[in-house]
């Protein structure tokens, strides 16, 4: 028990014009530096896209569908997020990283212009989660909510705004969904939309291994799992009683939280900014 401690929000730094937690932007030169191993698997996406879902799919895959093996530690301690960093004694996801001999599956939410250019020189492979921008939107709202880690989003209507102008950490969905998108065309990077995860198919088009993948990483199944669903944070950082971590699991709750202005404002943003690429988003299904 932690008797009411609160524990501060952290203070907004910048990389290269992102906003970052400052901590991050203190050791950027360590995290610029770090070196990836060949082997190495990067699994990247902007926040919330569905990135723990994509770290128990690869876990369950990279351990044969041993569901014992894949409890053997929390989501955060077995795959190192890379520019975390958290408050000491806890060690950042570089200290993290360091200590684990690759193969390792890492985990970012860079913008694929500030991933360490190690990935780059290796040609790691990588696996990026999308998720369409209305979705990301409420879900990072609750989760900014929960997580004395980030920045108090504000109320809805102010976060629409801050959101859609991209000064939330890690940046613009915008530029991060299409910079990623961009960077497949000549590296190993494998483009995943969480609304597709949804609808893959359910019983029996899989076999052994694949259906105790499928069974382990549905939604039920991460909520109730204490490896996946970050209830080994302690409340004070993630309060769970505000917005639990495996919130709702579902396309087009943002239909709940948009009010018919917000939408149109949405959806001129969008248009302008979407409008040169062939990248698209379903936000309903
Ligand atoms: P919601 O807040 O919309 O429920 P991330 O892991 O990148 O932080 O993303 C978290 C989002 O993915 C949350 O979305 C969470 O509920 C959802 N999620 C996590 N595991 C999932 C699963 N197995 N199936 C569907 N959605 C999942």
């Amino acid at each position: 028990h932690f008797g009411g401690y609160v524990m501060p929000r952290p203070r907004t730094g910048h990389v290269s014009g992102v906003p970052l937690d400052q901590n991050t932007c203190d050791t950027w030169d360590d995290i610029w530096r770090f070196q990836a191993h060949p082997e190495d698997v990067l699994v990247a996406a902007y926040p919330k896209a569905g990135i723990t879902w994509m770290q128990e799919v690869v876990d369950m895959i990279c351990q044969e569908g041993d569901v014992e093996k894949c409890r053997r530690a929390p989501t955060y301690d077995k795959h190192p997020f890379l520019e975390a960093v958290a408050p000491k004694p806890v060690p950042s996801g570089l200290q993290l990283a360091e200590n684990m001999a690759p193969p390792r599956i890492l985990k970012t939410h860079l913008p694929v212009q500030l991933l360490p250019p190690s990935f780059w020189e290796q040609d790691c492979k990588m696996i990026y989660v999308a998720r369409n921008a209305k979705d990301c939107m409420v879900s990072y709202y609750h989760f900014q909510r929960m997580n004395k880690g980030l920045p108090d989003p504000g109320d809805w209507g102010d976060y629409f705004s801050t959101f859609l102008s991209g000064k939330v950490f890690w940046g613009s969905w915008f530029d991060h969904v299409q910079g990623w998108w961009e960077a497949k065309n000549n590296h190993q990077v494998l483009y995943i939309f969480y609304e597709d995860m949804m609808e893959v198919p359910g019983k029996g088009a899989f076999e052994d291994i694949l259906e105790k993948v499928y069974q382990q990483t549905t939604f039920q199944a991460m909520r109730g799992n204490p490896m996946a669903n970050y209830s080994t944070i302690p409340s004070f950082v993630m309060d769970q009683s505000i917005s639990p971590f495996m919130r709702k699991g579902v396309v087009g709750d943002w239909r709940n939280h948009f009010t018919v202005a917000q939408d149109e404002v949405f959806e001129e943003e969008y248009g302008r900014r979407m409008e040169r690429t062939a990248l698209t988003f379903r936000t309903r299904l």
